[in-house]
């Protein structure tokens, strides 16, 4: 097979898709600036979005048909008959007078609404269209075997057939990897042991062996065993560390996504199967390790447990980026936070080492004293569960998820209606997330987490904190508007709603007697009765949590403060799905008292000197917080299942596949799609798939 010509029209066409593509994704997403835009724009009494005209006039959203009362709407629409910011003396015949809630969250709400919509609407309903998308998004073919995973998908009731950013993100840059390379590399890297690696080997369909195995890749094998018919031989090399391992320097970086680009070819037709019997593969065959004399590559690995990991992961930021140049911290919130009380606009950039990597390098575990660290600057290829946003490690969704296990399990026993719940803030854990001393502790993120929520604590400390309180605008106020207030004194609101603390300690040195001043180990509580709050809380602990697809499954409403990335990012929205918190916590008293409320309105100021902040009132947005809670387990029940991680590792295994095949350019499926048209008209099956999973 030689070369193949590309002609003219066809280069055209890719570049006005992958063009077309990147105006439907990167234009909706919001910034800041979007966020000043919509906040300045005049709501319309049941104003549409162009992207809501789309929707079947009879057929309301399902996703919007709520329960509950039809106010006081999060989002700025006219608020016929405000519970919170009644004015009870009002005459009741007056003309109706809009009243609109003027809070940030209300419209970072609408705005994720809007990003949600434009998600959902586009996503391909037959196999035709999912081939089309791939082609004009990824200017290549699908991989092979793509028709038979579509069907897979489709059989388990997929939700967005062409979300699987995540993992093109993560395997474009190989493409300038040869297929040789990665398959040296695959084969050989759990020869030392010391380095943290396991790999499975599939031969003839079957898992062979794991070297160097955990419950993680047995879990992993119960899900490949669902699609191995389908997959080549290959090696499999998987993270045995909690934290991440490879940061390719961002110009390198930069050079393999040109060749990836450059390299891209979609030839007429092409094979649609792998290719047997590629050589570097490990060989089997062979007992012993030494008697291997097949080909090594170094994969420079570099011990640095208890470095600053920013040193390492620096390289792989872009160089005006605050972590690479001398950007005030001001400046660097101005990107992802919002000015008033600093909530998150831009979820992936509050996890972005590149922004907040300057800001919180001394605040997070793993950035400044992590139990291990064995990274590269090569790009080298690694399966792992989590990763920060500079690193090229292959996420696959994590086994956690996948296996059964009660402390990460979602079970609706003890999960209760949300009117029945409490109006607190739960967490409970142990002291992981990095090595702890008796003059770091104070710095590491769950220890900071425990002692903000700890009323005691914020009361002899006399810590204060920013809220947004509601501006006293006289009578005659209209809408309702907010300013923020610095001096917010926390501790007796958060005595009555946190219940918060760790079980035991873990990871010090030289043992954990330093805490006894500080900390009381509380009683756990299982995953279960945490659902008896209406609030959870869920941060890191060595890694990424794993507790946060039962978060978002149960019926409370779950916060998130993370710096890792995970397998089901580009399917969760923030303020649509949870609600995201920054890694410091600075917004974290503006959130709870926004949605559980504070104080009297301001006529009723009467107890003013009793209370700690008389001057400040919130009005409760309960309703807010349910939508949201409700919203993210509606979703969580149709993209985070088992079957989603069945699906999704199907096709990064399809993908993986052939990246490490010689011929990876002349294989794939070049077809239109229409060998499915039946399929997708539901006469091979059971009955039509339900698009997007509705039923
Ligand atoms: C693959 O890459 C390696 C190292 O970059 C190089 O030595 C080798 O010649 C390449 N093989 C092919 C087939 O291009
Ligand atoms: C850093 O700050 C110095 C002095 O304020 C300035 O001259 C320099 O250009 C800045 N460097 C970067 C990379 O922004
Ligand atoms: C109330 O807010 C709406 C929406 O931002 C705005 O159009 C209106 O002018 C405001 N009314 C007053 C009296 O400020
Ligand atoms: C813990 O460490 C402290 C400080 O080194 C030491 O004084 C104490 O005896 C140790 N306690 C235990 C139970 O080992
Ligand atoms: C809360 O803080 C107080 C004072 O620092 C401390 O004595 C107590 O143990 C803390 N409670 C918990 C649950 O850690
Ligand atoms: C997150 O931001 C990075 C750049 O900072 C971008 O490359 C990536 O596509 C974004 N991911 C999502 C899901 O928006």
């Amino acid at each position: 097979m030689g070369p193949i010509e590309f002609n003219k029209k066809r280069i055209f066409l890719l570049i006005a898709g992958v063009l077309a593509f990147y105006i439907v994704f990167h234009g909706l997403s919001f910034s800041s600036t979007d966020f000043s835009d919509v906040a300045s724009q005049l709501p319309i009494p049941n104003h549409l979005t162009p992207t809501e005209h789309k929707l079947p006039p009879s057929a309301p959203d399902p996703d919007e048909i709520w329960d509950l009362p039809s106010e006081p709407s999060p989002v700025p629409v006219p608020v016929p008959v405000p519970e919170d910011a009644v004015t009870p003396d009002a005459p009741v015949s007056a003309p109706a007078v809009q009243h609109f809630d003027l809070h940030p969250i209300a419209q970072l709400m609408e705005n994720a609404d809007a990003q949600w919509r434009a998600y959902e609407s586009g996503v391909s309903t037959t196999f035709r269209q999912t081939v089309e998308k791939y082609r004009s998004k990824y200017g290549r073919h699908p991989p092979p075997g793509f028709a038979e995973w579509y069907k897979f998908a489709r059989k388990r009731n997929v939700f967005n057939i062409d979300d699987f950013e995540q993992i093109m993100d993560d395997l474009r840059p190989f493409w300038a990897i040869n297929a040789s390379e990665i398959r040296i590399r695959a084969a050989h890297m759990w020869e030392k042991f010391d380095f943290g690696v396991a790999v499975m080997h599939i031969r003839s369909h079957k898992v062979v062996k794991v070297e160097n195995p955990s419950w993680r890749s047995e879990t992993m094998e119960k899900v490949i065993e669902k699609f191995i018919d389908h997959l080549p031989d290959m090696d499999i090399p998987m993270n045995r560390l909690d934290q991440p391992r490879v940061v390719v320097p961002w110009e390198d970086m930069q050079q393999h996504l040109r060749v990836e680009y450059d390299t891209r070819v979609m030839p007429p037709e092409v094979m649609d199967s792998f290719t047997k019997d590629q050589p570097e593969l490990r060989d089997m065959s062979i007992l012993d390790k030494a008697d291997d004399h097949s080909t090594r590559l170094d994969d420079e690995w570099l011990f640095a447990p208890g470095k600053q990991y920013m040193k390492i992961a620096a390289k792989g930021c872009p160089p005006e980026s605050p972590a690479r140049s001398n950007m005030s911290v001001a400046q660097a919130d101005s990107l992802y936070k919002e000015p008033l009380a600093g909530f998150v606009t831009n979820f992936n950039l509050s996890s972005d080492l590149c922004t907040i990597g300057p800001t919180i390098q001394d605040m997070h575990g793993m950035l400044y004293s992590a139990s291990s660290i064995i990274a590269s600057h090569k790009l080298v290829p690694i399966f792992g569960e989590c990763k920060v946003n500079v690193n090229n490690d292959i996420l696959f969704p994590a086994n956690m998820y996948y296996q059964h296990d009660d402390r990460y399990d979602y079970n609706d026993k003890e999960d209760l209606d949300w009117r029945d719940k409490q109006d607190t803030i739960v967490w409970r854990g142990v002291t992981s997330g990095g090595v702890q001393l008796a003059d770091n502790w104070d710095r590491m993120h769950r220890q900071r987490l425990v002692r903000l929520l700890n009323g005691t604590y914020m009361g002899t400390a006399a810590k204060e904190v920013t809220v947004l309180m509601e501006k006293d605008t006289g009578p005659e106020k209209v809408n309702t508007t907010y300013e923020p207030y610095e001096r917010f004194r926390p501790s007796k609101f958060i005595e009555q709603h946190s219940d918060v603390g760790f079980t035991e300690p873990m990871s010090c040195i030289p043992n954990c007697s330093f805490y006894n001043d500080y900390f009381t180990w509380v009683p756990p509580v299982s995953l279960t009765s945490q659902f008896k709050s209406k609030y959870l809380i869920d941060v890191d602990g060595h890694s990424f949590s794993g507790r946060w697809h039962a978060f978002l499954q149960s019926k409370s409403l779950g916060l998130k403060a993370t710096i890792f990335r995970e397998w089901h990012d580009s399917r969760l929205l923030a303020w649509r799905h949870f609600v995201p918190v920054d890694n410091r916590y600075d917004d974290l008293y503006a959130l709870l008292t926004y949605f559980i409320g504070y104080g009297k309105p301001y006529k009723q100021h009467a107890e003013e000197g009793v209370e700690l902040n008389p001057q400040v009132f919130i009005a409760p947005h309960e309703q807010a917080a349910q939508k949201i809670a409700r919203q993210g387990r509606e979703w969580a029940n149709k993209v985070l299942r088992r079957e989603d991680i069945e699906v999704y590792m199907f096709r990064l295994l399809l993908e993986y596949g052939r990246l490490i095949d010689d011929n990876r350019d002349y294989i794939g499926y070049s077809g239109d799609g229409s060998e499915l048209d039946k399929f997708d008209a539901g006469e091979e099956n059971d009955g039509r798939w339900g698009i997007g999973g509705w039923r």
